[in-house]
């Protein structure tokens, strides 16, 4: 009988464990608080359980049928229009929908991305970049980009263009936010409960505003990220006037107020901690091609510091 409740236990718990998502290791060495490992100390985190609902949504789910990558939770789906399978996950299709990680309003959780609005062609590049390990991702993009057909990234593509970002993160300069882990469960940094705060250190430190929100995939539950006093001036400046030679001016390619220009994609309102992992990785060499080759020429002089500068301001500016 014991035995028993311990598997069942055991069973819940890894049913919000995307098995996709391990192995978990950061890429040569670099900054682990962008990359989302989870801590191998597990303070307790949120548990949904039973019929679950959030603020304005008149739709309840059961938390265990939504746990998992198969079937997101559609809290709105007033807000998008018709959603391919591939993103909402159906009965016998889709073992990764796109809605689980990016939500179904594309704005995702920072340990996967923010593709709300993305330009076709570039979303449609990254794909591809990904399949063939260009762009490295290899225990969630790489295979689940390999195992997407191209008619269906099409899909997804076309129907996360169409979508309009809205303000998701806050910027916040500290030098102490609160203690953090990442939790096991859909690895999101979340605050220790009771922990209080502990230096920042050169890192930005992402949160939900509301852990359980988050959890269970509400849209329109943000994030805060906490960064290092000055940061943001720092970035204003660096992002605007390229350094004195240390970088490029972002808005030449991003366009004014960096909301996209073409191909070329928006980056403002993008949460900062993705926005620094993604510098850190084109830093490191991944992604190829002609586009990333541009990135790659901004990215070379940059210090960790410069990248979280630059990402807490580009993070703060609004979207749209
Ligand atoms: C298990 C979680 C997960 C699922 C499911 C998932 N993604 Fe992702 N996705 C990620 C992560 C993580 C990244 C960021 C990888 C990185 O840091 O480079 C990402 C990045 C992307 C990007 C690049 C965004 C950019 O701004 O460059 C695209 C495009 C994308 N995903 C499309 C998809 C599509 C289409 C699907 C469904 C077929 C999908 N994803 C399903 C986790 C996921
Ligand atoms: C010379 C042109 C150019 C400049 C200047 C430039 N970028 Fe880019 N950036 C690009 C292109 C092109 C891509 C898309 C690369 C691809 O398709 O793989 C890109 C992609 C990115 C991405 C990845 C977006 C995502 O959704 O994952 C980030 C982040 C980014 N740029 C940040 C910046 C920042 C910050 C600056 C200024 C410091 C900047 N870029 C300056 C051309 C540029």
């Amino acid at each position: 009988m014991k035995t028993w409740i311990v598997v069942l236990s055991l069973a819940l718990l890894f049913a919000w464990v995307s098995p996709a998502q391990t192995p978990l290791t950061v890429p040569n060495g670099l900054p682990s608080w962008a990359f989302n490992i989870p801590d191998k100390v597990q303070p307790p985190g949120p548990e949904p359980k039973g019929i679950v609902r959030v603020p304005g949504s008149p739709i309840e789910y059961d938390a265990a049928k939504i746990a998992g990558n198969a079937n997101p939770p559609d809290w709105f789906p007033n807000e998008h229009g018709p959603a391919p399978r591939i993103v909402k996950g159906e009965a016998g299709v889709a073992l990764m929908a796109c809605g689980s990680c990016h939500l179904m309003s594309g704005q995702g959780h920072p340990e996967a991305a923010d593709i709300a609005g993305l330009p076709v062609e570039y979303f449609i590049r990254q794909m591809n970049y990904f399949k063939s390990g260009a762009r490295k991702d290899d225990s969630r993009m790489g295979p689940i980009a390999k195992a997407v057909s191209d008619e269906d990234v099409r899909r997804s593509a076309e129907y996360y263009a169409a979508l309009k970002p809205s303000t998701f993160v806050k910027v916040i300069e500290t030098a102490t936010p609160p203690k953090t882990y990442v939790n096991t469960a859909g690895r999101h940094r979340i605050p220790v409960p009771g922990g209080g705060t502990e230096p920042i250190g050169s890192r930005i430190i992402q949160v939900p505003d509301d852990p359980l929100r988050t959890q269970l995939r509400d849209p329109h539950s943000g994030y805060i990220a906490y960064v290092p006093p000055g940061s943001i001036a720092k970035g204003e400046a660096l992002v605007k006037t390229g350094g004195s030679g240390k970088t490029i001016a972002c808005a030449i390619c991003h366009g004014d107020d960096l909301k996209g220009l073409g191909e070329v994609p928006r980056i403002a309102g993008m949460q900062p901690v993705y926005l620094a992992r993604q510098l850190i990785c084109l830093q490191n060499g991944s992604s190829a091609g002609t586009a990333a080759a541009l990135m790659k020429k901004v990215v070379a002089k940059l210090s960790e510091e410069d990248i979280i500068a630059i990402s807490a301001y580009v993070g703060s500016l609004p979207p749209q």
